[in-house]
């Protein structure tokens, strides 16, 4: 066991969806840290404002302009990680079509609209970890951190499209973590609750924030901050023996 458990400095960590939101958070943590976040974002504006940051603050991190939906995109990536680092220690498979998704019911879901959530949130996860894999293989160590969420025990209503999209990372999780076990890579999914982030959220109103409060054990909102001591954990050396698991935090508004 290394001196310290919860090191990560050192650590190439690939972060999808890493321009806004919570992806951005986990960015600036990890360069906090000491790890090396490359960021994968679709979005070039918001890739480099996110690399900035890190930079003002006197971290390291590199900014790849990402389509986690395609093939070409998610190799020039790992590869442009590969060729600056020669390692990929931990991937978070964070990218996702969230934040703009307008609540409705699944039989008012337009089949494009559809096709674009499970593309990118479950093919997306799954052509990056296929990806890093390779590399994690012959480095004989890797995490793979994938992002579902508390919706999928509860079944919310009003986003078939997202909570099917991110039951698939559980079933991914379980099966990517008994594929890749022998080769000494975790795979795990962590489940965050609604959690408040600078982006306003297509679905969301104040009744909505007290709802979801109210179904809690622990009442108040949740913010970014509430998930990276999870997230650090799982790309740690404390986390070497769980593998396989989805775990929730959402202050206990699910139970596993
Ligand atoms: N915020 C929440 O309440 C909450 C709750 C549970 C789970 N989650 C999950 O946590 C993750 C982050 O959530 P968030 O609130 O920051 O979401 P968000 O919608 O604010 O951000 C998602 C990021 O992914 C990027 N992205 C979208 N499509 C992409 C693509 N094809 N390639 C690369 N990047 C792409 C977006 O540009 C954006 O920067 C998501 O997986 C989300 O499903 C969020």
């Amino acid at each position: 066991m290394e001196n310290n458990r919860f090191d990560v400095s050192g650590r190439v960590v690939i972060i999808t969806g890493a321009g806004q939101g919570i992806g951005r958070d986990y960015a600036l943590a990890f360069a906090e840290a000491g790890a090396i976040p490359v960021l994968a974002e679709i979005n070039g504006e918001k890739l480099r404002n996110v690399a900035a940051e890190i930079e003002a603050k006197g971290g390291q991190a590199l900014a790849v302009e990402t389509d986690v939906g395609s093939p070409d995109s998610v190799a020039a990536m790992v590869a442009a990680t590969l060729d600056a680092y020669g390692k990929i220690d931990v991937l978070i498979n964070n990218a996702a079509v969230f934040a703009t998704i307008p609540q409705r019911k699944f039989y008012e879901i337009p089949y494009e609209e559809w096709n674009k959530v499970l593309h990118v949130n479950i093919t997306g996860s799954y052509l990056c970890a296929s990806a890093v894999t390779p590399a994690m293989r012959a480095a004989g160590q890797g995490r793979i951190i994938n992002i579902s969420s508390g919706t999928v025990p509860q079944g919310v209503p009003g986003f078939m499209h997202y909570v099917t999209s991110k039951a698939a990372i559980v079933g991914m999780t379980r099966v990517m973590a008994r594929e890749l076990g022998d080769d000494n890579i975790n795979v795990n999914a962590v489940m965050p609750g609604y959690t408040e982030t600078e982006v306003a959220h297509a679905s969301m109103d104040p009744d909505m924030h007290a709802f979801i409060q109210q179904k809690r054990i622990l009442k108040r909102p949740e913010t970014p901050d509430d998930l990276i001591g999870t997230i650090l954990f799982l790309a740690s050396p404390a986390s070497s023996f769980i593998t396989g698991q989805s775990i929730a935090c959402c202050g206990g508004e699910v139970m596993l």
